[in-house]
């Protein structure tokens, strides 16, 4: 679970997004957070404190005058127990507030008594669009970002008054995400990370065409493990039905062509390329512009092939990698002998780093084991879920990257 251990001020302020927080609160405890719900008045508008009890299983606060703690200092208490406070949804006033350091309720008290270093401030506004888009609220935003905040963003769409733009909150799905990837270290902060995923598909015809059975999960987890540790990432995806990580840039290609065409390009701003995309080896010579048709005689068509240009070579090659300022990591799908397999591809592409796997073992699956091959040796990553790899090989490239110049 990716919050163990971690414990949650989860505040509500005025709106009608309350009735995510419910969600995201029973969310932020299976994966394994406590949470400690406080309410403003104003959030009581909108749910009851006996919903945000049952899904948080501890009593609520809404009070500075809850006389429940020892000393009576609800606000100091509660502040100092948190590794974050997190406000879902925050109000345009309650920005406004917490902006002007007030404090004339529990949740505005607990904010501005909390110790500024060790705890931080987690923001997720939710309002009209007109009242995000005034100057008031984004001046404001800007400076609670300048005072130390972390604003979480907003979601675009329809808003439960009718009209449609940016400020409703985000979702309790997406807000999880964020706090996770929050407490990741961020080991890739300042990289730009490209990423191939998922398989090819080389077109026979207009309808057939010949692909693999790699399902993108691995490369898609490192995406998201990468951002989450700070960088700026680029997904090429070939042809995958998988949800783009949060704040991951996709490029969606077919072939493998499109996919070498697409990964240059990108390659060129990247400081990490990491090739995960089982590309296909070889692809029809010609590609027939209509469907090839059975003509009745029993003859089968013949089919001639090319082979596909390899893409981590290719990049791994060119001057941006050759010169450090791009570091390349290729994967290795294997049916048997990993070792030596991985060993010899490590040095055909010319990386140095390679990531070896058993194919079969790890297609479709959400775990796996991997391999490291560097110029100094081999070691296991034992069999674990995709994701919880992906961070753990995020970590092992952050502490290859070439120490930058002072
Ligand atoms: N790769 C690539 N372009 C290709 C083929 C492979 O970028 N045309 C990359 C894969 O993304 C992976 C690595 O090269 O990072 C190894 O891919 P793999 O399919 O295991 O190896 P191949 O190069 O195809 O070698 P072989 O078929 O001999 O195992």
């Amino acid at each position: 679970m990716d919050l163990s251990g971690k414990h949650i001020v989860l505040g509500l302020t005025g709106g009608i997004a309350c009735y995510k927080a419910a969600e995201l609160c029973r969310a932020l405890v299976k994966e394994g957070a406590t949470v400690q719900v406080v309410m403003t008045e104003a959030a009581g508008q909108f749910i009851t404190p006996v919903t945000m009890q049952a899904l948080s299983n501890r009593p609520v606060y809404d009070s500075q005058w809850d006389a429940r703690e020892d000393n009576n200092m609800a606000h100091i208490i509660l502040s100092r127990e948190a590794d974050a406070i997190l406000i879902a949804p925050c109000s345009a006033d309650f920005m406004a507030k917490l902006l002007h350091g007030r404090a004339d309720d529990l949740l505005s008290l607990m904010c501005l008594a909390r110790p500024i270093d060790k705890v931080p401030l987690l923001i997720a506004p939710a309002m009209n669009r007109e009242m995000w888009a005034h100057p008031a609220t984004q001046r404001n935003l800007a400076q609670l970002q300048v005072d130390g905040s972390v604003i979480l963003g907003v979601g675009v769409g329809d808003q439960a008054c009718g009209e449609t733009g940016d400020g409703r909150m985000l979702e309790p799905l997406e807000l999880l995400q964020d706090v996770i990837a929050f407490f990741q270290p961020k080991v890739l902060a300042g990289q730009h990370v490209l990423v191939t995923a998922g398989p090819t598909f080389e077109a026979i015809d207009p309808v057939r065409g010949i692909t693999n059975l790699s399902s993108g999960k691995m490369g898609f987890a490192i995406a998201r493990a990468a951002q989450e540790a700070g960088a700026t990432v680029t997904l090429v995806a070939g042809p995958v039905s998988l949800p783009t990580p949060r704040g991951v840039t996709r490029i969606d290609v077919k072939s493998a062509s499109n996919m070498l065409q697409t990964a240059v390009e990108c390659a060129q701003k990247a400081s990490i390329f990491i090739a995960t995309a089982a590309v296909a080896d070889w692809r029809p010579a010609q590609e027939s512009d209509q469907k090839i048709k059975k003509d009745g005689s029993g003859q089968t068509p013949q089919l001639s092939f090319v082979e596909n240009a390899d893409i981590l070579a290719t990049v791994a090659q060119s001057a941006r990698a050759r010169s450090g300022a791009l570091f390349c990591v290729g994967f290795a799908a294997e049916s048997h002998d990993l070792l030596a397999h991985a060993t010899a591809k490590r040095i055909r592409k010319g990386v140095p780093l390679l990531v070896g796997n058993i194919g079969p073992a790890t297609f479709g699956k959400d775990d796996n084991a991997l391999l490291l091959v560097d110029a100094a040796g081999a070691s296991e990553m034992p069999r674990n879920s995709k994701l919880v790899l992906a961070r753990q090989l995020v970590a092992e490239i952050a502490a290859r990257l070439p120490t930058p110049l002072h």
